[in-house]
């Protein structure tokens, strides 16, 4: 059993903590933001994420898994300390590395003993380096020693848990061995494949693994973009592709690009640290133009198929920027619902869970509709913008008597082609033939 505390209780954090007392470690979570430590300790979860409820809770009842606001007592009852706060994207669209200064200064004055530091926050790098000097500068004994480690995180919202205790590798990177050999241990029960490197190296590999994840959909949506006009399906495309082991066949559905808290924020935060570092990284910055352009697509199809907007009733199924998370962060329909609003469409939107975070998020006038059916009745027209279960499930036939004018535009390529064509509904999808 190790004492592990893990300072920010977002995404990254509380799911690592309560993953890192599953496996039988004592864990505090702790964080600055009350309302929040408050509630985690009531048993409820400031996020949408399946199965992190039950995980925290049998945790928390066992004792392995601790919640406060006392930050510095936290950092002196543990041996481990995990960064996991937030590098949101700043106005120049670098990481705001304000969060992870703040918690290393928190670590120097609380340095009762000698402890491991773990940047588990996705961060530029050198910033390792930094929290190493920033914790040296504040610590209280000169003598009392200490090592950074980057351990970054790979896991997805939606399947966090799963993503957590099944991981494809950890990545370990510190330039002390004996932290390194201390992190491995720590990972031993997740029974994955450990890669330890250098500290620098483990802070490129993170931002590198992301940027090439959005390559992947960029370039896959750069396809569909000619597979609709050569007349090809992107669908088979990507599929024949993907069958070469060396392409493989993830991250290839096109669609209309990504979004989330991490794809755009680390793609921009490359970029940064690329021009920075002297090299024109060209490639990337042609991803992030091409993933901006992508969500626009939806705009174009619509008005080639309805021509004026005007008074048109659009039913959006799906708010979230993906299934399985209410997180609006960057999703397409921040984009593209205001611009429906603003060419006067009378806007019925269905998200199975997200439609509390969409009202704070749209604009007014948006009609959330309590299920799908009701958004879709009267429609002129449905737009796919997440590839929710019940999206991809819904009764056409149902659908069809319930719409004004049978016609769907799909940005998530959730039906094949023959149903509609069955059904004899208009569709356009994303790559593929209308
Ligand atoms: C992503 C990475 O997949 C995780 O490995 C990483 O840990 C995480 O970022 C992070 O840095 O914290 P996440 O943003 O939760 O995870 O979601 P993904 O499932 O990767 O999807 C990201 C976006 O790409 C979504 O908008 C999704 O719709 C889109 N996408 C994904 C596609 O358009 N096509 C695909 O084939 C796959």
């Amino acid at each position: 059993m190790k004492k592990i505390t893990v300072i920010g209780t977002g995404y990254v954090g509380l799911v690592s903590g309560a993953c890192f007392s599953e496996i039988g470690n004592r864990v505090i979570c702790c964080d600055v933001d009350a309302r929040k430590i408050d509630m985690l300790k009531k048993g409820g979860i400031p996020i949408y994420e399946p199965g992190l409820d039950a995980l925290v809770a049998k945790n928390a009842e066992r004792g392995n898994l601790l919640f406060t606001t006392e930050v510095g007592e936290a950092i002196e009852a543990s041996d481990i300390i995990y960064i996991a706060v937030g590098t949101p994207m700043s106005e120049t669209g670098e990481a705001d590395m304000r969060y992870v200064m703040s918690a290393a200064k928190k670590i120097g004055e609380h340095l009762n003993g000698y402890k491991i530091i773990v940047n588990k926050s996705t961060v530029p790098v050198g910033t390792g380096e930094l929290v190493r000097e920033v914790v040296q500068a504040n610590k209280r004994n000169p003598w009392t020693q200490f090592d950074v480690v980057s351990n970054p995180e790979f896991l997805r919202e939606g399947s966090a848990i799963n993503d957590c205790m099944n991981m494809d590798r950890a990545v370990i990177g510190s330039d002390s061995e004996a932290a390194r050999e201390t992190i491995a241990e720590l990972h031993a029960p997740f029974r994955t494949r450990i890669f330890k490197t250098d500290l620098e190296s483990a802070e490129m590999i993170k931002y590198a693994a992301n940027t090439f994840l959005a390559t992947k959909i960029s370039f896959i949506n750069a396809i569909a973009n000619i597979c609709e006009r050569v007349g090809a399906n992107v669908t088979d495309v990507a599929e024949g592709m993907g069958l070469d082991s060396r392409i493989g066949s993830k991250f290839l559905q096109a669609g209309i690009g990504y979004g989330g808290s991490c794809f755009p924020k680390d793609t921009y935060a490359l970029a940064h640290i690329s021009d920075k570092a002297g090299y024109d990284f060209e490639l990337l910055k042609s991803v992030i133009r091409t993933n901006q352009r992508q969500r626009l697509i939806i705009l174009d199809k619509l008005r080639s198929t309805l021509g004026s907007l005007a008074g048109k009733q659009i039913a959006v199924l799906g708010l979230a920027f993906k299934p399985d998370t209410d997180d609006m962060r960057y999703a397409p329909a921040l984009t593209i619902i205001p611009e429906l609003l603003k060419q006067g469409a009378i806007v019925t939107a269905f998200d199975p869970i997200a439609t509390e975070t969409a009202k704070r998020e749209l604009p007014e006038g948006v009609h959330y509709c309590e299920s799908l059916e009701q958004a879709v009745t009267g429609a002129d027209v449905c737009v796919v913008l997440t590839e929710w279960q019940d999206v991809r499930q819904m009764d056409l036939a149902l659908l069809k008597k319930r719409m004004r004018h049978p016609l769907i535009i799909d940005g998530r390529n959730c039906f094949p082609l023959s149903a509609m064509q069955e059904q004899g509904i208009q569709y356009h999808s994303i790559g593929r033939r209308s």
